[in-house]
Formats: structure tokens, C-alpha cells, sequence
């Protein structure tokens, strides 16, 4: 039998008796809820990361997503040594891949890929990070040919993009139908075979690209629908509309709509950032994306809005303070990255208008990252004296916040969500924006 025939059907056997031993590189948001369900399907399973502090939690069986329920059976293992991995049949790739000056930054997967060398060979490896349509080809296939690293022959290339929607179900990962390709017909049948046994449903795309594509579909699509509904919000007032009553009424036709609810902005890892490599990826080829580029500036205009009018509010800004309620950029969950309160902070900051902040998922923020000033208070959410504030700012509507104490207690509420015109609630308090 060829070399590469015994390879395949060694990967094939140890996948269906369960004996195929997996890594999973980067335990961010999305590698450590999918090191939870593999193990829990009974394989053998490393999560690798560089961070030596997240693997020094993880190996003391703590767990630093708070909503994630991490079972640390004898089925899993965490690392920092690479050596750890090399002897695994799968690897899954979970690493960053965020924008630099609207650009692609590839640098963690080429990190990580320099220092795994030549011991990628007869492995199955599972790109799971978002990044333009042509990165699995371009960047991971081409790269590893140099060092006669063949696909379908002694390595096995799937593209598989994470859908998780963090803080709602990373529990039930396997409950979302899983997007999968590969590059030859061999590699496909491997990722089917493989991800067919955790997840629930696989959707096989024709080509890698096609996968990458559909990832990036998925997340314009909502980026320009959010930008949508951000414009369109304004027109709710003056025209006498009740904004949340318009949507339920738009959501109850049977096909066609699909509601979008307003907000400060967008943010996170994916839908702020994965539009924009489309952009980048369409301008090589001499396209444009405008959906694209209008949606980005609408969404960022948010922030703006609310500035202008705590400016208008008030001349003199000495005895002036603001409380910013949430700081993550969604709702119950402390991830802050790209987040509209943070942007609100930097831009408070630049106007000298002074603010304190309260996010019950949040213990302290990386000020020196995301260059805030260093003054401004934590406050328990527990303990809010509002009184103290001119203005509060809704910005994250936290289920864990207090809703009627908020309304009660604050002198003027600036409501970017939205939140009490959905519970039936209004006052000449709110002002929605
Ligand atoms: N967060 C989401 O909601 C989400 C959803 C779907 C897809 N994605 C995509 O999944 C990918 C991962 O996102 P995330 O949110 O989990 O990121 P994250 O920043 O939460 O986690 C990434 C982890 O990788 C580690 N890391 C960085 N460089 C490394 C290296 N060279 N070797 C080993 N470990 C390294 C970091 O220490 C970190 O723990 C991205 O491409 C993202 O676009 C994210």
C-alpha cells in the first residue's frame, strides 16, 4: 500500500476508536469551550497556548471563562511545552487573527507555525480562525509544501470556522451545525469522519475558500444589518415610532425579516474585524466592498452621537461626572475587546470630561492597553450611589444589573440599548441613543 494510503487509514482508525489524540492551539474564547466538548466525547485532548499564566490556571483546574462549564476529566491536559504536542494526530487552530492598520495580522499563526516545523507531518490539521477567503491556501498550504509537506498525502488540510456565540453557547457547542472543508477528497472525508462524531451536524462546503467565505458571509451580514438599524433608529423619534414595537411588529411576518435591535456600536473579535478582510481581500483583486465600508463608518458614528450630546448637556465640565454601565461589548460576558465603552472612555478621556465605570464580569482593565486613564473607579455594581452622576450611560445591558434602581436613582439615563423601551418603560428621564 502507498505510504500515503497507510497514513490516511491510520488517521481513519484512531479517529473512529476514539484513540486519536488531538491538540488544540490557543485556548482563547473559542479553543478552550472546543477542548471541553472534544474531551467530553471521549478522545484525548492537549490544549497548547504561549500564555503561561492561562495554562498555570487551567493546569491548577481553574477556569478563566466564567460561563464555561470546563470539565477537567483525565481526558485533558494543558501546555506550554510544544514538545507536548508533537506526537498528536489533530490539530485544531484556534489562534488571533486580528487587523493591523486595516490589515490582515497574521503573526500568531506564523509563530506558532514556525515553531511546530516539520512536525506537522501526518497530521489532520483544522484551521478554525477567522480570515479571508484564501488564508488556508495562500498562507498555511503554500508555506508547508516548501518543507514537502503534501496535502492529501503525508498531511490532511480542513478548513472548519467557529460559530460560537460567547456567553450563550459554549456549553452546547456541538449543537451548532459545523461548517467543514478540505483541500483534497481525502482531507474532506477525514474532517467529516472526525467532526461528524462532535458536532451534531456537518455542512460540507465545496472548497476551503467557499468555507472561509461563508465565515466572513455570516459576519457582514450582521455588521451591515446592525449599521442598519443604528441609522435608521434616529428616525424613530421625530417621526413618533415606537422603535422596539416596529421590530417585534417587522418579526412577526413569516419570512423575509429578521430583527436587529440597536445599540452603542459594534465589537468583539469577529464583527468588527472579519468585514474588514473581505475589504482588504477585495481590494487586491481590484473590487470594492461599499456595503462594507458604510456599515464600518455607521457603526462607528455611535459613539459619536452619544459624545455630542453629553457636550451639549453642559459647558462647564468640572463638576461633571458620568457613570458608564457596561464595558464589555455585549451583554453578560467580559470581553471588552473592540468594545463602544471603551472607545466612549478614550473619548471622554480626550475631553476632559470625567467618568467611573461599572461592569459586574469585569474585575480590572488592561487601562495601559486600551490606553484609558488610570483615575477612573470600578464601582461595585452592587454599591452604585448614582446620585453622584449627571449622567448614567447604559451601554451593555448586563442581566445583572438593576434595572428599576437605574431608573429610580439616576438623574438622566442615556439608553444605547434600548432596554426600557423594551420592558414597556418610559420617562422623561431616558433618552435613547
Ligand atoms: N471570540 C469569538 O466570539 C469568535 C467566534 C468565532 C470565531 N472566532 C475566531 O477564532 C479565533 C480565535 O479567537 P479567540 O476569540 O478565541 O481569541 P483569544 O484571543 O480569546 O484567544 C487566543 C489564544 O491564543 C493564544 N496564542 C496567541 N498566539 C499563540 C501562539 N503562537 N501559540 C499558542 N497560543 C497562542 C493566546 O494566548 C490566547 O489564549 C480568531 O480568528 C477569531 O476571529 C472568534
Amino acid at each position: 500500500m502507498p505510504l500515503s494510503k497507510i497514513i490516511f487509514s491510520t488517521l481513519r482508525k484512531k479517529i473512529n476508536s476514539t484513540s486519536a489524540q488531538i491538540a488544540v492551539v490557543g485556548l482563547g474564547y473559542v479553543g478552550l469551550p472546543i477542548v471541553n466538548l472534544i474531551q467530553k466525547k471521549k478522545y484525548n485532548v492537549i490544549g497548547y497556548d504561549i500564555d503561561k499564566k492561562k495554562i498555570n490556571l487551567l493546569q491548577n483546574k481553574k477556569n478563566y471563562i466564567p460561563y464555561l462549564k470546563l470539565n477537567f476529566s483525565k481526558k485533558v491536559k494543558f501546555s506550554f511545552e510544544i514538545k507536548d504536542i508533537e506526537n498528536t494526530d489533530i490539530i485544531i487552530i484556534a489562534l488571533p487573527t486580528p487587523l493591523k492598520n486595516k490589515k490582515p495580522d497574521l503573526n500568531n499563526l506564523e509563530i506558532f507555525v514556525r515553531k511546530f516545523g516539520d512536525n506537522f507531518k501526518n497530521k489532520l490539521i483544522i484551521f478554525e480562525s477567522t480570515s479571508y477567503p484564501g488564508t488556508t491556501r495562500e498562507y498555511l498550504i503554500e508555506k508547508l509544501k516548501k518543507k514537502n509537506l503534501i496535502a492529501g498525502k503525508n498531511i490532511f488540510y480542513s478548513f472548519s470556522p467557529e460559530r460560537i456565540n460567547p456567553g450563550e453557547n459554549e456549553n452546547n457547542l456541538n449543537k451548532i451545525p459545523k461548517i467543514i472543508s478540505g483541500e483534497t477528497e481525502n482531507c474532506k472525508s477525514l474532517i467529516k469522519l472526525f467532526y461528524s462524531k462532535i458536532f451534531e451536524t456537518v455542512y460540507i462546503s465545496k472548497n476551503i475558500e467557499t468555507a472561509e467565505f461563508t465565515k466572513i458571509l455570516e459576519n457582514v451580514f450582521r455588521a451591515v444589518n446592525i449599521a442598519f438599524i443604528n441609522e435608521i433608529k434616529y428616525l424613530a423619534d421625530p417621526l413618533n415610532v415606537n422603535l422596539i414595537d416596529a421590530i417585534e411588529g417587522a418579526k412577526t411576518k413569516p419570512f423575509g425579516y429578521m430583527p436587529f435591535y440597536p445599540g452603542p456600536g459594534i465589537g468583539g473579535h469577529c464583527i468588527p474585524v472579519d468585514p474588514l478582510y473581505l475589504t482588504w481581500k477585495a481590494k487586491k483583486i481590484g473590487l470594492r466592498t461599499r456595503f462594507i465600508n458604510l456599515s464600518e463608518k455607521i457603526n462607528q458614528e455611535n459613539v459619536d452621537k452619544i459624545l455630542k450630546f453629553i457636550i451639549n448637556q453642559k459647558k462647564n465640565f468640572k463638576k461633571f461626572k458620568i457613570l458608564i454601565l457596561g464595558v464589555s461589548y455585549k451583554k453578560n460576558i467580559d470581553d471588552v475587546r473592540e468594545s463602544s465603552s471603551v472607545k466612549l472612555m478614550q473619548n471622554l478621556q480626550k475631553k476632559k470630561i470625567k467618568y467611573d465605570y461599572c461592569d459586574p464580569y469585569i474585575k480590572k482593565l488592561k487601562k495601559d492597553v486600551l490606553k484609558i486613564n488610570l483615575n477612573n473607579k470600578n464601582i461595585n455594581y452592587k454599591q452604585i450611589n448614582y446620585k453622584k452622576y449627571n449622567i448614567s450611560i447604559l451601554m451593555t445591558d448586563h442581566d445583572k444589573f438593576n434595572y428599576s434602581q437605574i431608573l429610580n436613582k439616576s438623574k438622566l439615563i442615556i439608553d444605547t440599548r434600548y432596554k426600557y423601551m423594551k420592558m414597556n418603560i418610559s420617562n422623561n428621564k431616558i433618552k435613547n441613543l
